[in-house]
């Protein structure tokens, strides 16, 4: 097989084997093919698209790179979730313990974050002592008794989608939804659950800021899981305005806690809900959609969900009296009202710029080597569709400077304010299970 043959058929429009497909993606990872052509085949994809079998045939390449996690000691049906990422979105840190206080056995590997707020793992690490070093015997055991833990990512994790994800970034091919797809579900699959839920968010703060281009990365991951033997489904959710309240680490964690309290913000208590209820049909703890919610709402009632929560902190290090006391969490020392300039109706809060205000105070990395301030970030007052009057708060600011001047100025540029009343946003955009 010649590279350039392939080059060449892709270029016209045709499509690739699986067996073409393996020898590109092997070739690439063990050097033998040079990345000027691995380059060439990008854009010949960007531009020809891929069938949903070559998508599958890619990912699944990928997968076979690296490492594969295997949870098969774990007991029951293991579900994933994944969300593409947005602003202050605390769904992971609440459903986990969620889910898992139903049965659904939640064995989640994480990784730091890059950009508006750290990932998963940096958050919990405002909790005093937490950490996600642990051999995978520990894993494996701690999800089977507690029926959750978190681990720190495999270094080879799909080392080709590491490469080729480098390489796209510096040519202009990040942006193909067969690529993106398979980049993404690669790494979920490596992962080893059985099922996977994702949260594809749409909007200012989203990946995907149309409607259109979210739902046909939904279709095509959908594609991928169900192709190669995971069951997938996929929510399409708001990221115009961040999701919930908070946004930044440690503030993230209090507003985890008082979620799985049944106290959260309205639009992160109900995704939560509805990814959660998804998570507990495909785990197959509950016959139907209903049926899984009720019984969502009920550890939430009862206190089972915030036990979970204690259970998995503490049997990872962590000082679990955060969760009945949140005042031991990092604290920043400032905290700064940004109050309105008139009186009226909040009619847009934009995600992504609003991210980068809490990026500038600390709360999230601008490179990899960036150190995260876990106490800093943003707490709004007021979400889109809310009234307002001049002078009340629009945000708080959670500063460890005490010149917020820039932040101040972003967030008055991103949050938007209008003489007549306005709609909130819908939360779900719709749903892809097949
Ligand atoms: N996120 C990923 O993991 N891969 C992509 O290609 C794009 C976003
Ligand atoms: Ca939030």
């Amino acid at each position: 097989m010649r590279m350039v043959d392939l080059i060449e058929k892709k270029r016209n429009g045709n499509e690739l084997s699986t067996e073409e497909i393996h020898f590109i993606i092997k070739g690439y990872t063990d050097g033998s093919i040079p990345d000027y052509q691995i380059s060439a085949l990008m854009m010949a994809i960007y531009f020809q698209g891929m069938s949903v079998k070559e998508r599958a045939d890619l990912t699944m390449a990928m997968v076979e790179s690296g490492d594969q996690i295997d949870l098969s000691a774990i007991e029951g049906i293991k579900v994933d979730k994944h969300s593409t990422g947005g602003v202050g979105d605390t769904t992971t840190l609440v459903l986990g313990p969620l889910v898992a206080a139903v049965g659904v056995p939640v064995a989640k590997m994480s990784g730091r974050g890059l950009g508006h707020t750290g990932g998963t793992i940096d958050k919990l690490e405002s909790v005093n002592g937490f950490h996600v070093e642990i051999e995978n015997e520990e894993f494996i055991k701690l999800v089977n008794q507690n029926k959750i833990a978190i681990i720190g990512q495999s270094g080879n994790l799909t080392p080709a989608d590491k490469k080729l994800y480098a390489l796209r970034d510096v040519t202009a091919t990040v942006n193909s939804i067969p690529l993106i797809a398979g980049s993404i579900m690669s790494k979920k699959i490596a992962a080893g659950s059985n099922a996977i839920v994702l949260d594809v968010k749409t909007g200012a703060g989203a990946f995907m800021k149309s409607l259109e281009d979210s739902m046909e990365l939904a279709q095509a991951m959908v594609d991928i899981g169900n192709n190669v033997g995971r069951k997938t489904m996929a929510v399409i959710s708001d990221m115009s305005q961040p999701l919930g309240l908070a946004i930044g680490n440690a503030l993230e964690v209090k507003e985890a806690i008082d979620t799985l309290k049944g106290e959260g913000p309205e639009d992160l208590t109900e995704l939560c809900l509805t990814l959660g209820s998804h998570m507990v049909v495909l785990a197959e703890k509950a016959q139907s959609l209903d049926e899984a919610r009720e019984r969502l709402q009920a550890v939430i009632k009862d206190g089972s969900a915030l036990e979970t929560f204690k259970l998995f902190l503490r049997s990872q290090g962590g000082d679990d009296s955060v969760v009945d006391d949140p005042s031991r969490l990092p604290q920043a020392q400032y905290k700064i009202e940004l109050e309105a300039k008139e009186d009226g109706y909040v009619s847009e809060i934009i995600a992504d710029s609003v991210g980068t205000a809490a990026m500038w105070l600390g709360a999230g990395r601008a490179t990899k080597d960036s150190e995260i301030d876990l106490a800093v970030g943003l707490m709004l007052n007021k979400k889109i569709g809310d009234s307002v009057t001049k002078g009340e708060s629009l945000v708080t600011i959670h500063s460890n400077q005490e010149d917020v001047q820039n932040v101040k100025e972003k967030l008055y540029e991103s949050i938007k304010i209008s003489q007549t009343s306005v709609e909130a946003p819908k939360l779900i955009y719709g749903e892809i299970t097949k």
